[in-house]
């Protein structure tokens, strides 16, 4: 049942086009970019009036919140505010009916998710989730669903439930903009188009950046602690992938957003310390490149994630994934794949079981 695949990860990780596929067609017009979501039970007028949206979820799906605000907050022009679930529930809500939450959540099940929906609709906020199993309890007690279709994710590391989630986001942004008229005509079929385009792209460099991954790890799987830095919509994608080293290769990883290295993590930087960091060529690009010089110059050991052609990065380490140029919005879901990969490669290389991480279950159903 893994498919000729070692693990159920590694089979998961594989089919990120095809579930990211599944979660998009029939949606989209693929003419007019038209975004179409059956099960969500929003208005265009609902679409109008909301002033405020709440993302709420745990763990991976809270970094798929962490993605969504940027864009939400770009094309449909509405404040996000982010929160941990298990925050979230206990801190005191400034919530009415103006306000739209969404839950996100693989499973549909998480305890401190589903009590954040609890009170959000008692509050009287409508609530939607962004949800992978059909019936689930978050399905049934929401207002509205969009179904990711990833299919059933056996590993305990979210992966192609994260990609998936994200795309089901993405959708979501569009058919806000549209309904909110904060894009045009233009932007909806630039907007569609990239997301369309995006299984194919992976689908095409899979097995290269598994390759490139599995070449760096050598001189890396015994280091006890990583960072991973990231700006802009990279920044969540540097959570998730900290996330998912610690989860199942027990390696200490932490996360951040670049800009706030030299706020104090910076102190840990020596030669011994390696540093993912996340340079793709986008609206940030040299912001994040100027933190990256700074990394070096405490001889921080540095894998670097980023774009082919940009020869700026071999200037600063010999250990950089290349990845295709595709349009800005899309980078989350593409960056994400070389972290997953990164863990899953030094899991194994550690001997870890990376399907059934200690310590860890696969859906969390109680606070
Ligand atoms: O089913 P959910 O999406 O609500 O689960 C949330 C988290 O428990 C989950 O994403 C967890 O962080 C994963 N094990 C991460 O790989």
């Amino acid at each position: 049942e893994k498919a000729g695949f070692k693990h159920f990860m590694l089979k998961e990780i594989f089919e990120q086009p095809q579930a990211i596929t599944n979660t998009v067609s029939g949606r989209v017009n693929p003419e007019t970019g038209e975004v179409s979501l059956a099960e969500i039970n929003l208005s265009a007028q609902e679409c109008r009036n909301i002033d405020r949206i709440f993302l709420v979820a745990c763990g991976t799906s809270w970094h798929a919140a962490l993605v969504a605000k940027y864009w939400i907050e770009r094309h449909a022009k509405i404040p996000v505010e982010v929160d941990i679930a298990s925050e979230f529930r206990y801190r005191h809500l400034l919530i009415d009916e103006r306000v739209l939450t969404i839950t996100i959540s693989q499973s549909g099940e998480t305890a401190d998710t589903l009590a954040g929906m609890r009170i959000a609709r008692k509050m009287g906020s409508k609530a939607i989730t962004i949800c992978n199993v059909v019936g689930s309890t978050m399905t049934r007690e929401a207002d509205g669903t969009v179904y990711t279709h990833a299919g059933p994710e056996i590993g305990v590391a979210s992966t192609k439930a994260f990609t998936s989630q994200l795309a089901a986001l993405f959708l979501f942004t569009i058919f806000l903009g549209r309904h909110r008229g904060t894009i045009d005509l233009a932007k909806q079929q630039e907007l569609a188009q990239a997301l369309i385009g995006i299984p194919a792209i992976i689908e095409h460099h899979l097995p290269k950046i598994q390759e490139q991954v599995g070449a760096l790890i050598e001189g890396y799987y015994d280091c006890r602690d990583f960072l991973f830095v990231g700006r802009g919509l990279s920044y969540p994608i540097a959570l998730e992938g900290a996330l998912k080293l610690k989860e199942i290769s027990y390696i200490h990883a932490e996360g951040y957003a670049s800009g706030e290295l030299k706020h104090g993590p910076i102190a840990l930087i020596d030669k011994e310390m390696p540093i993912v960091a996340m340079v793709p060529q986008d609206k940030v690009y040299h912001k994040t490149i100027s933190n990256i010089e700074e990394i070096k110059a405490r001889q921080g050991r540095l894998i670097l994630i980023g774009s082919e052609g940009d020869s700026h990065l071999l200037t600063i380490t010999d250990d950089v994934v290349w990845l295709p140029k595709i349009h800005e919005d899309m980078n989350p879901i593409l960056y994400t794949i070389p972290a997953q990969l990164l863990a899953y490669e030094i899991a194994t290389r550690r001997g870890c079981d990376v399907d059934q991480p200690r310590n860890l279950a696969k859906s969390v159903t109680v606070e």
